[in-house]
């Protein structure tokens, strides 16, 4: 087992209990930070660390925090991304569910660092069950006086909040997220001003995803510098990936980033090899949003060096032959898997989350699924693979936030590795539709 810094005490007595999760060593950052470190001295140490944000775009986390705007004498807000939606990411829920307390001590400190009175965690609405246990927890802290007036006697107080979503993919997205808090619809804000400027209420507000709060807690503990010893060069300390897909051990394992993907799929501490003893046909390392690699791409860089689970190494080479780590959504295909009905049913997720604000995503969304439904179903013409294309070209970048990319990069990702796969649909109609295929007669879509 590789080092542990998130699940190390996963499965230890009574952890998702305050008491049991003191008995681990649980909420130590609060005697070492409050009223003995000073807020910068905090951002200062999740800075040496070099922690990337978790929730997918991997943006440095101790700088985040240093563009909060201290200029003004309003509130400041801490709210933790707990959205979870990207299919293939369940990470967070892991940690939710099973080791509260960890990220509510991640909440205090980094509040502290922040110089929040009051905090939220944004649950998405699927997540009732957790929002419970999360609650649950929160009322324990308190009741320890880790939460509330006065923590510990160091003059830092801190009020923490749960708020469910209602189901909608979209609210995951910063600036959507903070409206649907406001009570508004969750469409994204156009930024600048970024949250760090204006956000919640039009107060200074970071946004920051589970993991990475939970992350700052070991970083406190053993300090930044040891933290950033774990990894490899920018991609420091560990990460957690949801393995899902035709693998025998599909779950969620903390790894230390730099390993190699060839070992994650095959090492038996980790994925344990394609099931049924299958070949591998491609994987989409990051969550539905990034490009799927095929297997010629998987386990080496374009360089001929190993292909690592690192924000480098997985981007290495750009699209043309890379993809990207995301949110740790880690999806595996085994050669039997077809590619064009994947992308659909990618597609057609994206067409039912977007949030209808951009014409590009909103009608092009619609439109890569109507298509894709025809080519998977034996209903498409060459001419659509080049339609395809044309319509992810026209989202992608054109939008106001990334929803728009993320339903694009899968699309021009499958179509540049897999074309075959596309043309074979297009050529051989009556073979795909005898193949085991879902069909839902109510979507009987037609480019015409
Ligand atoms: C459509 C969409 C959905 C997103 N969903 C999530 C999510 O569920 N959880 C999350 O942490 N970040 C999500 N993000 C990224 C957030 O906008 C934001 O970058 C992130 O919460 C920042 O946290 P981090 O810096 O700790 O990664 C999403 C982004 C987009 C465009």
């Amino acid at each position: 087992m590789g080092v542990q810094l998130l699940l190390e005490h996963l499965n230890k007595p009574e952890i998702n209990t305050i008491d049991g999760y003191i008995k681990q060593g649980g909420y130590r950052t609060l005697d070492k930070v409050l009223g003995k470190m000073t807020p910068d001295e905090v951002t200062e140490e999740v800075k040496t660390a070099g922690l990337r944000g978790r929730g997918g775009a991997g943006f440095p986390t101790g700088m985040k925090w240093s563009f909060l705007d201290k200029s003004t004498d309003k509130p400041r807000y801490l709210l933790c991304n707990a959205d979870e939606s990207e299919p293939g990411t369940f990470k967070d829920r892991l940690l939710m569910e099973k080791i509260p307390h960890l990220l509510i001590e991640g909440m205090i400190v980094s509040s502290y660092a922040l110089g929040c009175r009051t905090s939220y965690i944004y649950i998405r609405g699927e997540y009732m069950f957790i929002l419970r246990i999360l609650e649950k927890a929160i009322k324990e802290a308190y009741a320890k006086g880790f939460l509330g007036e006065n923590i510990k006697g160091s003059g830092y107080s801190l009020d923490l909040y749960v708020h469910p979503g209602a189901g909608a993919y979209i609210c995951g997205e910063e600036t959507a997220l903070i409206e649907s808090l406001e009570g508004k619809r969750g469409n994204p804000r156009i930024k600048p001003p970024f949250p760090a400027v204006s956000g919640l209420w039009g107060c200074p507000t970071i946004v920051n995803n589970v993991e990475s709060i939970a992350a700052v807690v070991p970083i406190l503990n053993m300090g930044g510098s040891e933290y950033a010893k774990i990894g490899i060069g920018r991609s420091t300390g560990t990460k957690l990936i949801s393995a899902s897909g035709n693998i025998n051990k599909p779950g969620v394992y903390e790894i230390e980033l730099g390993l190699p993907v060839e070992e994650f799929i095959y090492s038996d501490e980790y994925c344990g090899g394609i099931k049924g003893g299958l070949d591998i046909k491609a994987c989409v390392p990051g969550g539905s949003s990034v490009p799927i690699l095929p297997k010629s791409l998987l386990f080496k860089e374009s360089n001929g060096n190993p292909r690592l689970m690192s924000y480098e190494s997985l981007s290495e080479g750009g699209f043309e032959t890379g993809s990207m780590l995301g949110s740790g959504g880690f999806i595996v295909y085994d050669e039997k898997q077809c590619i064009v009905k994947n992308t659909w049913t990618f597609a057609r997720f994206y067409h039912h989350e977007s949030c209808g604000q951009c014409s590009p995503c909103r009608e092009g969304t619609i439109w890569l699924d109507k298509v894709l439904y025809n080519i998977e179903h034996g209903l498409g013409k060459e001419s659509d693979i080049d339609l395809l294309w044309d319509i992810q070209h026209g989202i992608e970048g054109n939008t106001i936030c990334p929803l728009g990319d993320a339903a694009a990069w899968p699309v021009a990702a499958a179509i540049r590795h897999f074309r075959h796969e596309f043309e074979y649909h297009v050529k051989y109609p009556h073979r795909v539709k005898d193949d085991d295929h879902v069909y839902q007669p109510e979507m009987n879509y037609t480019t015409a």
